[in-house]
């Protein structure tokens, strides 16, 4: 059926504003929706296949198991938007269940894959109408019209709701309340909190594709940007802050430098690093709350056998 594009540009300007904010605080950061460039975007694919970097396949292994069930809780008429689609083949587990599914809208910063995605998926469910979005979906962005029977089902897989801290995965999971109505649902995959040996590891594989990765922000900004930045002077670092339940990811500067950023003056001492990345890990006790402080109840957890992921089904709170 037809697929409708909707279509800015390349770097959504909420984006630029973010990194020029972040690299002139205090303390260095980065928003992670920067990785994903046409290159980053390929580098992640890498890791996902990585031995040491189980999520993916964990996420797909329990989809694989579930996905009927999941499909027959959510029911027919579904409306699935997927934030941040990727490489996008977790969600045909749903799609090749669902019973009548009505669209596929996936959401996505990284344009090539978006367009990429949508054609494939138009190929593959011939009678589904895929309507793509390039944007940055911590901000608001317009749904087409959709017919008034249909459900919409918010896909949020991968574990990317562990790249906000817990008071923005709140604002973030509200939005996401507010997108799917009363309604709606919600499909979330979640990082379990486990023997932070495997998170580091998942972190700093021994093929260097993380490193590569987290490096790549840097590139981005120099092409997007002309930004300056040597790739040579930073190294990547990650490591499990067992306090605040999250791995962090730094570009650690090895030297005291500068670089341009969109004409501004960025001062590196050695040693000062840029947080490019939270993932946080959680327990059922603070997934529980998230659900509850965002409006939503969680319907059924679905684990894996080692219990290191979590595909969980959620529904909106009723409000009377
Ligand atoms: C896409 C955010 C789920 O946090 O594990 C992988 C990104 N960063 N390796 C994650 C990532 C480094 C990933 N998420």
């Amino acid at each position: 059926m037809t697929s409708l594009l909707l279509t800015p540009t390349s770097l959504p300007s909420s984006l630029q504003y973010k990194a020029l904010d972040g690299l002139t605080n205090d303390i260095k950061t980065l928003p992670p929706a920067l990785f994903y460039d046409d290159i980053g975007a390929r580098l992640f694919e890498e890791i996902c296949r990585l031995p040491e970097y189980y999520p993916t396949r964990t996420e797909l292994s329990i989809l694989a198991q579930y996905a009927p069930v999941l499909a027959s809780q959510v029911g027919f008429d579904a409306v699935l938007i997927e934030y941040g689609s990727g490489a996008g083949k977790k969600v045909c587990y749903l799609l090749d269940q669902l019973e009548s599914p009505i669209a596929y809208i996936p959401v996505d910063v990284s344009r090539k894959q978006l367009l990429e995605v949508a054609a494939k998926r138009s190929e593959q469910y011939p009678a589904l109408d895929i309507v793509p979005i390039c944007a940055d979906y911590t901000q608001p962005f317009n749904l087409p019209l959709l017919p008034s029977r249909s459900r919409r089902v918010a896909f949020f897989p991968g574990s990317t709701i562990g790249n906000f801290h817990p008071a923005d995965a709140v604002s973030f999971l509200k939005s996401i309340r507010r997108v799917v109505g009363q309604n709606g649902r919600l499909i979330l995959g979640v990082d379990r909190k486990k023997d932070p040996e495997i998170l580091h590891a998942a972190y700093n594989d021994q093929a260097g594709i993380t490193a590569a990765f987290n490096l790549n922000i840097l590139a981005h900004l120099n092409r997007e940007f002309g930004a300056t930045f040597d790739l040579s002077r930073f190294r990547h670092i990650s490591f499990f802050n067992d306090e605040a339940n999250r791995i962090e990811m730094h570009l650690e500067s090895l030297i005291t430098h500068q670089v341009t950023v969109a004409s501004k003056v960025i001062k590196f001492e050695a040693g000062e690093t840029i947080q490019t990345e939270c993932s946080y890990k959680y327990d059922e006790e603070h997934l529980t709350s998230l659900a509850e402080r965002s409006g939503f109840n969680i319907d059924t957890l679905y684990t894996d056998e080692r219990e290191w992921f979590w595909v969980a089904l959620l529904h909106p709170v009723s409000t009377n």
